[in-house]
């Protein structure tokens, strides 16, 4: 075996061989499939997800890049969809005692991973799940159902300076030494990273919203901080659950925006202490929210390469930044 993993089956390595590869700086190889970079245990979480996933009409999938507010939307789409089930009794709502990963997981790096084959025929409708695999990488799961899926995207600086604190964080936790952004940003660039490239991702979701074989509802981080209620309204529209007048007129929208608000999910004991499904801190999850925090970390060379890169990809798409 070169793939010294045994979460690795013999068939994916037969993949990964042929793939092309690049070493990420601390040695480790990225390969890439279906036009994105994963280490090769999340090749393996893919191969799994596309031979046995098959998504029901009523599916919910919530896809992201890593760093683009998943978390927000994750406790937002559960809180709309149940909304019926626990907002009047706010006490014991599950966002209470459970972090949103743990309530909307993910695909490829939660239920699939270390070769894992889940059974999700028994969960109960609507299943929730979670992607930061691009568009074409979920096609073919999806092809044969009107599921529906909620894509939130980010600026590209604010993303790249939210995970340049995040991986540092884990870095310094378990090497006890720093992360310079340099190395973030250099990653950015060039593109061989995980999950990455940013505008790869984003333009697939971006164009599928367009044709609409299955429903994408394209939604921007930035849009949901300067207009929360409107966004939330959007998105209960998207699925098919819209607020009643009733409902807005009670304060439903603006109960569901606080509860899921980054003040009150970070202050929560379970999210200070308690550790994901897949392996990560709560509190890894939750910083400072908001936009523009590139301009206390970027060079103004670095934000203009970045834009710069953005802009060519998504050139005569219609998609703007
Ligand atoms: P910052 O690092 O810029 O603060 P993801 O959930 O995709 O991992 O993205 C994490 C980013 O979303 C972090 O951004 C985090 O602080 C922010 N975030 C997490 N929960 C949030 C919430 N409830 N409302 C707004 N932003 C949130």
């Amino acid at each position: 075996k070169f793939i010294n993993d045994d979460s690795v089956s013999q068939e994916c390595e037969n993949l990964i061989s042929s793939l092309h590869s690049e070493k990420d700086s601390t040695g480790k190889t990225l390969y890439n499939y279906q036009g994105s970079w994963y280490y090769p245990n999340t090749v393996q979480a893919i191969l799994n997800f596309q031979k046995h996933f098959r998504a029901r009409d009523n599916d919910i999938i919530l896809a992201s890049f890593p760093k683009s507010g998943t978390t927000w939307l994750k406790a937002l789409t559960f809180a709309v969809v149940h909304r019926n089930k626990y907002a009047t009794n706010l006490v014991s709502h599950p966002l209470l005692s459970d972090n949103p990963h743990n309530l909307v997981r993910f695909l490829e790096a939660d239920l699939y991973v270390n070769n894992q084959r889940p059974d999700l025929e028994e969960l109960p409708s609507p299943r929730l799940f979670a992607t930061h695999m691009p568009f074409q990488t979920l096609h073919d799961s999806l092809r044969d159902s009107p599921c529906k899926v909620v894509y939130v995207c980010r600026d590209i600086k604010d993303v790249l300076v939210s995970r340049w604190h995040f991986i540092s964080k884990l870095v310094k936790k378990e090497l006890n030494c720093n992360y310079p952004l340099e190395e973030t940003f250099e990653k950015f660039i060039k593109g061989a990273y995980s999950f990455g490239p940013f505008q790869d991702q984003v333009l697939s979701y971006f164009k599928e919203s367009l044709v609409n074989s299955n429903p994408v509802l394209f939604m921007r981080y930035e849009e949901m901080i300067e207009k929360p209620e409107a966004q939330v309204m959007r998105l209960a529209d998207f699925l098919g659950c819209s607020f009643t007048e009733e409902e807005k007129q009670s304060g439903t929208v603006e109960k569901i925006l606080e509860l899921c608000s980054l003040g009150n999910l970070s202050n929560l004991e379970v999210n200070k202490m308690g550790t994901s499904t897949c392996g990560i801190a709560h509190q890894a999850f939750f910083r400072k929210g908001g936009v523009g925090d590139w301009k206390n970390h970027l060079t103004d060379d670095m934000a203009r390469k970045l834009d710069e890169m953005v802009k060519k990809k998504l050139e005569g798409s219609g998609l703007k930044f």
